[in-house]
């Protein structure tokens, strides 16, 4: 089984020469140039069926979608095996590993040497945000994974279409992909091919990516992670632009007017829960236009206009259900890829808190026969699904408007079981700046008795940013800076506080409604803020809680300045800061300092 070759469908000589020598360096049994259709879709799963990478999912209950088991191995992001190489390592900062590129490039060509040897090399064209839109940019995905190509077609605009926007001289982002398991002569491949040795590689002063060794998520669906926001950042820096991790939703009031409204938590925070919430307050709606990344550009306006450069959701399996976010399961109804979920006996999928109650029997994500009284988790707490984002009932029409969407206010959030309040806003941009770069989660594991114990993720990029992280915040500062700029107002949100029994005090999901329709009024300028140490707080009367089933002791914790909580955490702000050195924009070492000094007129 196979693919005919098509002739080559592109006259871009410098894509030709590029796939050549590549080509000549992995050497592959023959090469396949994607062209995006539903056919070569099918094709391409036929034979992951034939190698049993894939199950057909039953056609009634789950039409057009394949179950995946990986190698158990190759299950998740390797960050300790993910590098950034410019030129000068302070340049990657402290937060990234790096090598030079030269010396990266020697181990990966002797690594790529022969890797896709009795393997298809499939070429994959790809459009990250709407075709032609001034804000999207092109990448060129070379991968000998089948899956990786297939996911590809889901999670962004693939095929021949991109190669026509492409023409004979448009740019693109070379993306290098191997599972680093060539085939000898006559050898029998095994269902999940990877490498032991990983190698995710960013060479951000040629915009280049080489992925070794992974077939799994942002390993290997390189549009999303590497190029999207690793490679993209460094663009960003030098175009004057923000290439972020977050979601974009619309919020719309009873009126019918609209807001939008960029939001970034660090993974496993519930960012798909909340870019497609059903809200709870009478009369508002939200759509989604992205759940995971936005690309921000001025506008004529001098406003960011955003685009979501995805077209499909990667999203986090267990705790999806109808329970917390109905909108994703209706999207996963069909034409959807599960990646390590477990199966049900008539080959539906299952996952944890799919459904309050678990199914009598499944086959787990290994393969295992799975009950509810087994040990472990039927599904890998990192299983996925891959849905298209056209499928979500809520998505917004604007999700394919080339132009982008106007934003009104950046939400930063994480995880923080005490001291940070449900909403704050930002007094300035720079405010917003500092307050974003330490942004962090507690660790949840108490059984290590790391309980509390905080990890910073500054604008939820930390594992994400192409360059030195400092100078990403000066980046942010100087895009403030913009002259003509109509910046947008940035809010701090914590959905998870808990109270001294340590239940959750806000109840989330659609609740988390009230908080964005304080930010659009906010926004509009028609609701009510107090001044505190840290920022502007909800006045009593501001935040919707109309049928919220909260105690008022309750709300007056989740909106208090724990002014003593804050001060104890001004040494790890500084901690945290000291690792970047010089680096550090000085307008931001004066926001430690003012912090500082507001807490303590406070005490
Ligand atoms: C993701 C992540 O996959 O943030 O979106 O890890
Ligand atoms: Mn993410």
């Amino acid at each position: 089984m196979g693919f005919t070759q098509m002739t080559t469908p592109s006259k871009h000589k410098k894509l030709l020469k590029w796939v050549d020598e590549m080509a000549t360096m992995c050497q592959p049994d023959q090469i396949h140039w994607c062209d995006g259709s539903q056919e070569e879709y099918d094709q391409l799963f036929e034979l992951m069926l034939a190698n049993k990478t894939a199950v057909k999912l039953n056609d009634e209950k789950r039409p057009g979608s394949y179950l995946i088991r990986s190698d158990p191995s190759d299950v998740a992001r390797v960050e300790d095996r993910t590098f950034v190489c410019p030129s000068k390592e302070e340049d990657a900062g402290p937060t990234n590993n790096w090598l030079a590129p030269e010396e990266m490039k020697e181990i990966l060509v002797q690594k790529f040497t022969g890797a896709m040897q009795g393997r298809t090399l499939y070429v994959v064209p790809f459009s990250m945000g709407p075709l032609g839109s001034p804000i999207a940019h092109i990448g060129v995905q070379l991968t000998d994974s089948a899956y990786a190509a297939a996911n590809m077609r889901i999670m962004t605009r693939m095929g021949v279409k991109v190669l026509d926007v492409l023409g004979a001289d448009g740019e693109f982002v070379p993306c290098l992909h191997s599972v680093g398991a060539p085939l000898k002569e006559g050898q029998k491949d095994v269902p999940w091919p990877c490498n032991e040795e990983k190698y995710i590689s960013h060479f951000p002063e040629t915009r280049e990516i080489w992925s070794y060794g992974s077939g799994y998520g942002g390993n290997a669906l390189l549009g999303k992670k590497c190029f999207a926001l690793r490679i993209a950042s460094t663009m960003a820096r030098e175009e004057g632009w923000l290439a972020e991790h977050m979601l974009i939703l619309k919020l719309i009031n009873p009126q019918g007017e609209k807001r939008y409204i960029a939001a970034a938590f660090p993974s496993a925070c519930g960012k798909t829960n909340l870019a497609m919430l059903n809200p709870t307050v009478r009369g508002w709606q939200v759509e989604c236009v992205g759940d995971d990344i936005a690309w921000m550009k001025f506008g004529a306006d001098g406003r960011l206009y955003a685009i979501n450069p995805e077209a499909g959701f990667f999203g986090v399996a267990p705790g999806t259900g109808d329970h917390s976010n109905p909108n994703a399961m209706a999207a996963l109804k069909k034409n959807s890829i599960f990646t390590n979920v477990a199966m049900t006996e008539d080959k539906d999928v299952w996952w944890e808190e799919m459904t309050a109650e678990s199914p009598a029997r499944l086959t787990s994500w290994l393969g295992e026969s799975w009950t509810p009284d087994s040990d472990k988790p039927s599904s890998h707490p990192n299983s996925r699904f891959t849905a298209p984002a056209s499928q979500c009932p809520v998505i917004a029409k604007e999700y394919d408007d080339p132009n982008g969407v106007p934003i009104s206010a950046i939400l930063f959030g994480g995880r923080r079981a005490t001291q940070v309040p449900l909403v704050t806003e930002a007094t300035s941009w720079q405010h917003g700046t500092f307050l974003g770069s330490i942004m962090g989660s507690e660790k949840t594991a108490a059984a290590t008795g790391d309980l509390g114990q905080l990890r910073y993720d500054p604008m939820a990029m930390l594992p994400f940013c192409g360059y030195n992280m400092a100078d990403y915040w000066g980046h942010w500062l100087k895009i403030g800076a913009t002259e003509g700029a109509v910046m947008p107002n940035i809010y701090c949100v914590n959905w998870f506080r808990k109270s001294d029994s340590g239940e959750f005090l806000w109840p989330g999901f659609g609740d988390n409604s009230r908080v964005l329709k304080w930010v659009f009024e906010r926004c509009a300028g028609t609701a009510d803020a107090r001044q505190t140490a840290i920022g502007n707080l909800p006045t009593e009367g501001s935040l919707d809680v109309t049928g919220l089933d909260v105690s008022e002791e309750d709300m007056r914790q989740l909106l208090e300045v724990d002014v003593q909580a804050w001060l104890q955490e001004l040494p790890g702000i500084r901690e945290h800061y000291a690792q970047f050195g010089d680096a550090i924009p000085p307008s931001l070492n004066e926001e430690v300092d003012a912090l500082q000094a507001r807490l303590e007129a406070a005490q």
